[in-house]
């Protein structure tokens, strides 16, 4: 029997662990929906840092203002740089250069940058691969851009944040730290130039700006979470209730 079950075993233990040694090393980002400052917060470095690149086409302007809980006003004053109704999908402010003669994104950075409804779903990790690239751009001179990035190797994207996180160089692999228990280690950085935010504000932003990115990728996640609770004590309650219940009906029988 237990032979038999051995390579069932194999199987589920050792596919998570190949899975998981195919990708870079994802930072845990902390990220949490359920948290409207952060949200806010992120919603704005998102609209300030990305959005002149990036579209979100699967959200509108009056979805945010309700589920952030902003006005109208606010959002179309703090959030809004494209001239976009708030009924409007959220497009970028730089067009994308698609075409013989439109010229924009993909012309200055080789690749139109891609809509970013979806990411927190799409890649593998979720929203621990966003955050992770936020922190993961260090210089080379050897990119058009200057700029590299160990989660995405080669990217196009400049590191748009740098004010923020400040400069940093990638150390040599052979004196990357060891990871403990048998964890691959990450990358190393040195941070050559301060930024404006000290590192634990910098995670707090990239942190902020992944759970924005989260969201958006499913705004009724929100609402789930919310109505969760109650679906639970319903099915608590009605537990009690067909407990009593079987009790009345039995209590003649025996
Ligand atoms: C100057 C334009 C520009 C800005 C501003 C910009 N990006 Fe990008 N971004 C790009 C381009 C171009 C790519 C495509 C890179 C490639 O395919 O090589 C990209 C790709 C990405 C990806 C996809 C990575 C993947 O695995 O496909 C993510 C995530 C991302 N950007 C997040 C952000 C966030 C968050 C911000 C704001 C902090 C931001 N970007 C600001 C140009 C930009």
């Amino acid at each position: 029997m237990i032979k038999r079950l051995l390579p069932w075993l194999f199987v589920l233990v050792a596919g998570p662990v190949l899975a998981a040694g195919a990708g870079p090393v994802l930072l845990q980002s902390g990220a949490n929906i359920s948290d409207q400052a952060s949200l806010q917060r992120g919603a704005q470095l998102y609209f300030n840092y990305c959005g002149s690149c990036h579209s979100l086409q699967y959200v509108r302007y009056s979805r945010l203002a309700k589920d952030l809980g902003l006005t109208e006003k606010q959002v179309m004053e703090n959030l809004n740089f494209t001239g976009g109704k708030i009924g409007d999908t959220i497009k970028a402010a730089m067009p994308a250069g698609l075409g013989p003669d439109a010229v924009g994104a993909e012309d200055w950075f080789g690749k139109a940058p891609p809509d970013l409804s979806l990411i927190a779903r799409a890649r593998l990790g979720g929203a621990d691969y966003t955050y992770t690239y936020l922190m993961s751009f260090y210089v080379d001179p050897t990119r058009p851009s200057g700029w590299n990035n160990t989660v995405f190797p080669n990217a196009s994207m400049p590191h748009v944040l740098w004010e923020r996180q400040g400069i940093q160089t990638l150390r040599p692999a052979e004196e990357h730290a060891e990871g403990g228990e048998g964890h691959a280690a990450g990358p190393s950085f040195d941070l050559v130039k301060p930024g404006s935010r000290t590192p634990e504000q910098y995670r707090q932003d990239a942190r902020d700006i992944t759970a924005f990115l989260k969201y958006v990728g499913e705004p009724a996640a929100l609402d789930r979470e919310k109505y969760g609770i109650w679906v639970i004590l319903y099915l608590l309650l009605f537990t009690g209730v067909a407990y009593l219940l079987k009790h009345e009906y039995w209590k003649d029988v025996h």
